[in-house]
């Protein structure tokens, strides 16, 4: 009798819990609530005739696993969405109650509102898994003096197992008031940071899907010190000029994959930088911007470390640089293993490009003699048009040469104004390989100088010859 009191206790007060939600600033999911009972080999007993519920006695063990997913919305907690009210106070209360939820639990932000929202962290560990369903427009304020404790986020996520973040809604960072303050858009105010519209931090198992960021801050999505996520079918959009809007920037992060996704802004549509591993950008659609990115890695001296990096099946249009790994001089540490492929170009500046003396400063970059070291590199599969007249533009480091880069399979032209020319490679202290047509290739007598030279022991100071540019013949 007492395994069959509990299933009954047990469903009674799931039935109670239910009628609670139901009748309280909860509202139910219809389908979305569920009694889960499990299977066993318990043999049914006597009193079992009765109800729905005691249907499943006979092959219950008593340990029913009631599962019932509670939906919620913004809207019961008093977000008003009206586009005017500062909504940061109910989002914070709905979502204390979403994060210490025993049920787990789907958040909605209804679709036809706009929630104007201030700085905000929603932090983690909670106790189930919460979906966010963004259907409405969440909004930044354009008051920049809310950011005083924190001027580089507004909407952070921080320390969550199993997120799921998705619907048709937009994340809008209403940059604009940010950019005429930027130190690149005006030229009389001092450099300052502005916020990362939606920064994902610690987090593990996390999901992102659908959503629409647009006009952030300064950086639009960031992953930071994340484990296993996956962002899918993202549209991430700001104006050309807007200054330093990275599309997705991934730092410290492991397994990413980041899918079908649109990105076009005033920076780069992807920046992969320090203590990131096994990411992956699957179709991708990036312009305008500064292209995909590895780095900056090795600023300020720093040790930077990025690897097994696969980017595959991606458009890039109208942006400054396609492919591009950027090095400072005097960082240590490595970039490895990364492979771009089967992308197409369309009018890039710089479609392939590797540039170990990087300097984003006003001051010029003092030469050191430290370096990142970037090996194993393959650039497979990659056609299109180069607006400028080098399109592969290789620019190691003296001091640590890139290793093993292979060019396979490559076609891309010079764009002078709709009539096509031929494109030149750049090729300075990089030991290549080329497998199939590769136009523009590295030349092999520089392949050859690269060998002689660094038999020759650094002599003296002054190479002439590894600033020559080899254009390409096939
Ligand atoms: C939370 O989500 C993870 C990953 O989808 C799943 O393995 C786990 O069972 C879920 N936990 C609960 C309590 O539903
Ligand atoms: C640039 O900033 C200066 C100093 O705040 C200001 O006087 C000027 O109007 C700004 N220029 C533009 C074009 O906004
Ligand atoms: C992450 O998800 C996988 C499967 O989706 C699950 O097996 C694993 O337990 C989850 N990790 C955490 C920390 O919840
Ligand atoms: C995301 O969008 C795709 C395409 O519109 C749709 O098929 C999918 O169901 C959506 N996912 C969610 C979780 O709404
Ligand atoms: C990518 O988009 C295509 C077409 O909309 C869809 O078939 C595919 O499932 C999507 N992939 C992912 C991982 O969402
Ligand atoms: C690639 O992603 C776009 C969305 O950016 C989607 O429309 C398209 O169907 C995807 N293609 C494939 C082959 O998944
Ligand atoms: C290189 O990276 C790929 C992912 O792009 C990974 O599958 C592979 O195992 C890595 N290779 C090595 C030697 O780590
Ligand atoms: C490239 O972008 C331009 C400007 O947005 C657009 O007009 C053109 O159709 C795009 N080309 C391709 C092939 O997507
Ligand atoms: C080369 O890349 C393009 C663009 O992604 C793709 O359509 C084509 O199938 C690829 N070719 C091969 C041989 O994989």
């Amino acid at each position: 009798m007492g395994a069959q009191t509990n299933v009954l206790s047990n469903v009674l007060s799931s039935a109670v819990l239910f009628f609670l939600c139901c009748s309280s600033n909860w509202y139910c999911g219809g389908t979305t609530t569920s009694i889960d009972l499990h299977p066993t080999d318990e043999k049914p007993s006597a009193s079992d005739e009765q109800g729905e519920i005691l249907r499943f006695r006979g092959i219950n063990n008593g340990r029913a696993k009631i599962s019932s997913k509670l939906m919620m919305s913004v809207a019961d907690f008093g977000a008003k969405g009206d586009g005017k009210t500062d909504d940061t106070k109910a989002f914070l209360k709905a979502w204390k109650k979403a994060c210490s939820s025993k049920n787990a639990i789907d958040l909605a932000i209804p679709k036809k509102k706009s929630y104007r929202l201030k700085p905000a962290t929603f932090s983690g560990p909670c106790k189930s898994n919460i979906t966010i369903k963004i259907d409405g427009a969440i909004e930044a304020s354009a008051d920049r003096s809310g950011y005083k404790r924190d001027v580089r986020h507004w909407i952070i996520f921080k320390k969550i197992e199993n997120l799921i973040v998705e619907g048709d809604g937009t994340i809008n960072g209403k940059g604009n008031v940010w950019w005429k303050n930027s130190c690149k858009i005006n030229k009389s105010l001092p450099c300052t940071h502005a916020p990362t519209a939606l920064t994902f931090k610690e987090c593990k198992n996390l999901t992102v899907e659908n959503i629409t960021i647009k006009d952030a801050q300064q950086m639009h999505l960031s992953f930071q010190k994340c484990v296993n996520v996956e962002a899918r079918n993202l549209l991430v959009t700001a104006p050309e000029k807007s200054p330093n809007t990275d599309g997705i920037h991934v730092t410290n992060t492991q397994n990413i994959k980041i899918i079908n996704s649109t990105v076009g802004t005033g920076d780069d549509c992807i920046s992969i930088v320090s203590g990131s591993q096994s990411v992956q950008a699957t179709n991708i659609t990036c312009g305008p911007g500064h292209g995909i990115s590895i780095g900056s890695l090795g600023k300020g001296n720093a040790e930077a470390h990025v690897s097994d990096v696969m980017i595959d099946t991606a458009v890039i249009n109208g942006t400054t640089n396609g492919v591009r790994i950027k090095t400072w001089q005097g960082g240590s540490g490595n970039a490895n293993n990364i492979t771009f492929q089967n992308i197409v170009m369309y009018n890039v500046k710089n479609p392939i490009i590797i540039d170990q003396n990087y300097c984003d400063q006003d001051d010029p970059c003092d030469e050191q003699e430290s370096a990142v070291q970037i090996s194993d590199i393959l650039y497979k599969n990659i056609t299109g048009t180069s607006a400028s007249e080098v399109g592969v533009h290789f620019d190691c480091s003296k001091n640590h040469p890139c290793q093993d880069i292979v060019l396979q399979d490559i076609k891309l032209v010079r764009d002078e104004d709709g009539k096509t020319a031929k494109a030149k490679a750049s090729c300075k202290n990089v030991k290549w390989t080329q497998i199939g047509k590769v136009s523009p290739g590295c030349k092999s007598d520089q392949l050859k100088q690269w060998y002689l030279k660094n038999e020759e022991e650094e002599e003296e100071d002054n190479i002439a010859d590894d600033q020559v540019v080899y254009y390409a013949d096939h």
